[in-house]
């Protein structure tokens, strides 16, 4: 039939149309992100990001090859290093104000389910929680941040730490799973004593 095969051309098109702009948001993603750590590169990455409708604000630092997907917004002043990869999926990641993220950490709002033994685990539905970086943290370098994770204000997260559970304000965390392994207050105590 004449008509079916016009109908068989336009999905075609608009298929053609999604692979086009999806291919073009992926090089625009690998150019931007490859572009160099010094002068106003960074700067120019988070306007890029900004423009792809994720809110960070305005003085925020974007090193060499860090990507995001899904739900991201960052505060003024956070500074993310190389090689970091956040997936806040529907519910988002938050990070707050003047918040650093070292080299190769893995921020992701999700986990994927494995309930169902009959089934493999990449056919099952993902499992979301919100992750919350509050002020002033230090994510130091190759740390993961699990699902459901709230890092509090001004904590630190030891490098090469695995966080599955909330972290207290001013505590120190390292370690897979990650634990308490010192608190900032007390630090402090010992460097006035
Ligand atoms: C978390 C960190 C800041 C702690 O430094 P610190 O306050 O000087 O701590 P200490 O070295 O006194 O260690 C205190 C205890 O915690 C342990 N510890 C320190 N860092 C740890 C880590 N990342 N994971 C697990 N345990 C850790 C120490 O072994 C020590 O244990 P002990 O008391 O049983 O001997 C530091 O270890 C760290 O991870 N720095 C990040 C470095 C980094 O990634 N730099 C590049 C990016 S900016």
């Amino acid at each position: 039939m004449p008509g079916d095969s016009g109908q068989t051309d336009m999905r075609l098109l608009r298929k053609l149309c999604i692979i086009l702009s999806v291919s073009m948001r992926s090089c625009s993603e690998t150019l931007f992100s490859s572009l160099p750590n010094y002068g106003a590169f960074p700067r120019f990455r988070v306007w890029y990001w900004r423009k792809r409708g994720y809110a960070f604000a305005k003085r925020c630092y974007i090193a060499r090859d860090v990507y995001f997907l899904g739900k991201v917004s960052m505060g003024e002043g956070s500074s993310i290093s190389n090689n970091c990869m956040f997936n806040g999926g529907k519910v988002g990641i938050t990070i707050g104000k003047k918040v650093m993220i070292a080299p190769n950490c893995v921020l992701a709002a999700f986990s994927h389910g494995y309930s169902d033994l009959e089934k493999p685990m990449i056919d099952q539905p993902v499992v979301e929680a919100p992750v919350v970086i509050e002020d002033d943290v230090w994510i130091a370098a190759n740390c993961t941040i699990a699902k459901g994770v709230r890092l509090g204000h001004g904590c630190i997260v030891g490098s090469n730490s695995v966080v599955t559970r909330d972290v207290e304000p001013y505590s120190i965390v390292g370690g897979v799973p990650a634990i308490v392994i010192g608190t900032r207050k007390s630090k402090a105590k010992e460097a006035v004593a």
